[in-house]
């Protein structure tokens, strides 16, 4: 088969015309791939997380890449035109935005904050405001807003979901693609791309990893996530 591509943590296979196989590898990365390891299971945990998800958000009216599982860890997704842009939707301050502005780890967004950044590893993925994604080419001002919106909407399904399976959604990332001029929600959504917490502050999420657990620590943390989502979805 056909490999169009590899990232940090999948690999892409053209399928047909309009499919792709996304891979998910058992490698784990941070720091823009600065630190990296090979964590076994992982790849078939965010596969399965991501999958829970997007059919999910599916029922919920959201259209997604999501078409099906090819085995464990590789998803049948729509082939998309992705958009190199990581939009992140915020509910809680932690991260980047702590460092960046005069906010205060843990303030509570109400509304959430949405904020655009380059995929662009050299650069540390920095901050994109509507002019710079129109000059780039990346997203019109109305594609933007359009964006703004699929993200809240996506929140309200996954901040539910998660409160469900008893923890809070601090934040999550969204890559989007285009198929006939449409903008279609594609990548993943697992605890590479969301911060969880438990109510008691417990992370779950690849904060973990960056913050120097165990490896164990890791999996088994993605693993109960999996598993508590299972209960509820
Ligand atoms: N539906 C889709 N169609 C085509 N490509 C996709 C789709 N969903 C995700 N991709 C692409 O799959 C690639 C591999 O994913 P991965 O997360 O490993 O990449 P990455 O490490 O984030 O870095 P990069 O995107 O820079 O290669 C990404 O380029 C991503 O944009
Ligand atoms: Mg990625």
């Amino acid at each position: 088969m056909e490999k169009l591509g590899e990232g940090k943590t999948k690999e892409v296979y053209l399928l047909d015309g309009q499919h792709v196989l996304l891979r998910f590898k058992d490698s784990i990365t941070a720091g823009d791939g600065a630190k990296s390891d090979v964590l076994p299971g992982k790849g078939v945990l965010n596969a399965q997380t991501s999958a829970i998800l997007f059919r999910l958000l599916e029922r919920h009216g959201v259209e997604t890449h999501y078409v099906g599982m090819e085995d464990e860890r590789t998803m049948i997704v729509k082939r998309l035109k992705m958009v190199p842009v990581e939009v992140v939707l915020r509910n809680v301050a932690t991260g980047s935005i702590v460092k960046r502005l005069p906010i205060g780890e843990g303030e509570v967004f109400q509304p959430p904050i949405v904020e655009f950044f380059l995929k662009d590893d050299t650069r540390h993925d920095p901050l994109l405001n509507y002019h710079h994604m129109r000059y780039l080419k990346l997203f019109s001002e109305e594609e933007a807003r359009k964006v703004e919106d699929l993200a809240v909407k996506v929140n309200e399904v996954l901040k539910k979901v998660v409160e469900e399976a008893g923890f809070v959604l601090y934040d999550f990332k969204l890559e989007f693609g285009r198929l006939d001029n449409r903008l279609i929600l594609g990548d993943e959504l697992s605890l590479d791309s969301m911060r969880v917490r438990d109510r008691s502050g417990r992370i779950l999420d690849k904060d973990l990893y960056r913050r120097g657990f165990p490896l164990e620590v890791v999996r088994d943390s993605y693993s109960e996530f999996l598993d508590k989502l299972r209960r509820v979805v």
